[in-house]
């Protein structure tokens, strides 16, 4: 199966972006054909800052190999190495309703706080659409604040092939319940947008204060407790051994066992967990030339798959090429 999936270069990557997504994408690179790559023109909707974009693109191409992606089984690649994703856009845009995208999240909840939208925000879903189907993804990957996205990208995928005949895949947005949306310090979903994240690559001390200093409630020491409502646990049954999970959980609804002390445990735990990828990281920081010739390769045979896909779509348009 061809599982694709893209993240935004837009800051440092979380643990929120890593177990709702990026973990998915290495499980699955292992009997499928992935295609993972860097949003740069979907972040280019948020971020207006020609240095930091370039070194964002870059960092999130370290971060994924750091991870475990490996380019000889899975495309690593910049969006904009296929430029006819943009094409793309085009001809789907001429076919998308403006109600389908005025109902989109992220446009509507800009419109709703009174902050004006730029079209880019606004189309950003059918340059979405564009990237997962110009390559005829079969599965995407994704957390659960983009399957409002997936819907629209079948949406637009259906209308084509009916409008201009069978041209794309409709494909089939992959999200884990359990890791649909994990939270931040503060309690909200773990977001670059919101300030509450923890960084995958953080250094070990500002981890372990950052988890020191997640939201709970005043629940006292000695009473029983939620763990399917805690923030604590729900970050602890991430990184945990099963079986510490199940005394975990056991502790919580027993009662005696305090917030903080699971915090330190879990502060363990979340610290080693990403040691080895920190290494891996340390070392490909000082071999650029290695990453970038990944993202060249990768950018080369993505848009090999790309040109096969916008060719149909040119020509069941009409639209005249010399
Ligand atoms: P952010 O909200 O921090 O800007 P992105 O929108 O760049 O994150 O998300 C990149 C990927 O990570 C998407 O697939 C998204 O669904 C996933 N993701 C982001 N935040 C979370 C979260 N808190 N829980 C689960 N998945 C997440
Ligand atoms: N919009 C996605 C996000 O913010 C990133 C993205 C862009 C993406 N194109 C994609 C994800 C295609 C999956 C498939 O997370």
């Amino acid at each position: 199966m061809r599982i694709l999936s893209g993240i935004q270069p837009s800051g440092a990557l979380h643990i929120g972006n890593y177990f709702g997504a990026i973990r998915q994408y290495i499980r699955l690179q292992e009997e499928n054909d992935g295609f993972y790559f860097i949003a740069n023109y979907h972040a280019l909707t948020s971020l207006h800052d020609r240095e930091r974009l370039r070194q964002y693109t870059l960092d999130v191409a370290l971060d994924f190999l750091a991870l475990g992606l490996d380019p000889k089984r899975a495309t690593l690649f910049v969006q904009s190495d296929v430029p006819e994703v943009c094409e793309l856009t085009w001809l789907l845009s001429c076919i998308t309703p403006m109600g389908l995208l005025e109902r989109c999240h992220a446009y509507k909840d800009k419109v709703q706080q009174g902050i004006s939208a730029d079209h880019g925000l606004f189309a950003y879903p059918v340059l979405m659409a564009a990237d997962i189907l110009i390559y005829q993804s079969d599965l995407v990957p994704v957390g659960q604040d983009q399957k409002q996205h997936i819907e629209v990208t079948r949406d637009i995928a259906v209308k084509f092939n009916l409008e201009f005949g069978e041209t794309f895949k409709v494909p089939e947005p992959f999200i884990l319940d359990n890791t649909a949306i994990v939270p931040g310090v503060d309690g909200r979903k773990m977001s670059k947008s919101y300030g509450n994240t923890i960084e995958i690559f953080e250094d070990e001390k500002s981890m372990r204060k950052k988890i020191m200093s997640i939201v709970t409630d005043s629940t006292p020491v000695e009473d029983p407790k939620d763990p399917d409502t805690c923030n604590v646990f729900a970050l602890y049954q991430l990184f945990a051994p099963e079986d510490k999970m199940a005394e975990m959980r056991a502790a919580y609804l027993k009662g005696g066992i305090g917030y903080g002390t699971v915090k330190k445990e879990l502060a363990g735990y979340a610290t080693s967990y990403f040691a080895p990828a920190r290494e891996k990281r340390l070392a490909l920081e000082k071999d650029l030339d290695y990453v970038k010739d990944v993202l060249r390769e990768g950018g080369k045979r993505a848009r090999g798959e790309a040109l096969k896909t916008i060719a149909r779509a040119v020509e069941l348009t009409g639209i005249y090429k010399s």
